[in-house]
């Protein structure tokens, strides 16, 4: 909330305002992103990729999922493990296969609108166990 008026880029901020940061808009900026398209390159930020050396925790603010500043995620950390343990997971206990002989790389990445990125086909997939039986029981 602003707490006093201000002006911001040409923009008059009334004191009381409410903002909400557009970090859809800035991860897509064509001045930061070359090719800023709804398409999926990870390869972006991989070693010789054009944004290598950014990183996700708040000092770049061209690509901030979780915020910056005083106010960044409190849950940072325990975000990034849990989300690299999940996914180890899964991929470690199954291998992986697409219905009806998909290609991974003609996927439908398209983004569905929402508050929360959410994919616009739901993903369909196939695990199949690779480890011992007993290894899945609770
Ligand atoms: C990948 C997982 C996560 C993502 C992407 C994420 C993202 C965010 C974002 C964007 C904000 C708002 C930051 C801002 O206002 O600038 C936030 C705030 C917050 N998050 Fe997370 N978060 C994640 C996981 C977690 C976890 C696991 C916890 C707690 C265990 C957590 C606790 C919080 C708290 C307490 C705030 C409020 C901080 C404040 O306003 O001072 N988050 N998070």
């Amino acid at each position: 909330m602003a707490a006093q008026s201000c002006e911001i880029n040409g923009y008059h901020i009334p004191e009381g305002s409410t903002l909400l940061v557009n970090v859809w808009a800035i991860a897509r900026d064509p001045d930061v992103w070359t090719e800023p398209t709804l398409k999926f390159r990870p390869e972006r930020f991989l070693p010789g990729g054009e944004k290598a050396q950014v990183d996700v925790k708040g000092n770049d603010f061209e690509v901030i999922p979780f915020g910056a500043g005083r106010r960044i995620c409190a849950g940072m950390s325990l975000g990034l493990r849990k989300v690299q343990l999940l996914t180890a997971t899964l991929i470690h206990a199954f291998d992986w296969t697409l219905p009806d002989g998909q290609l991974p790389e003609k996927l439908n990445m398209d983004e569905a609108y929402g508050l929360t990125l959410q994919r616009a086909a739901p993903l369909m997939v196939y695990p199949r166990p690779r480890l011992e039986a007993h290894l899945y029981q609770a």
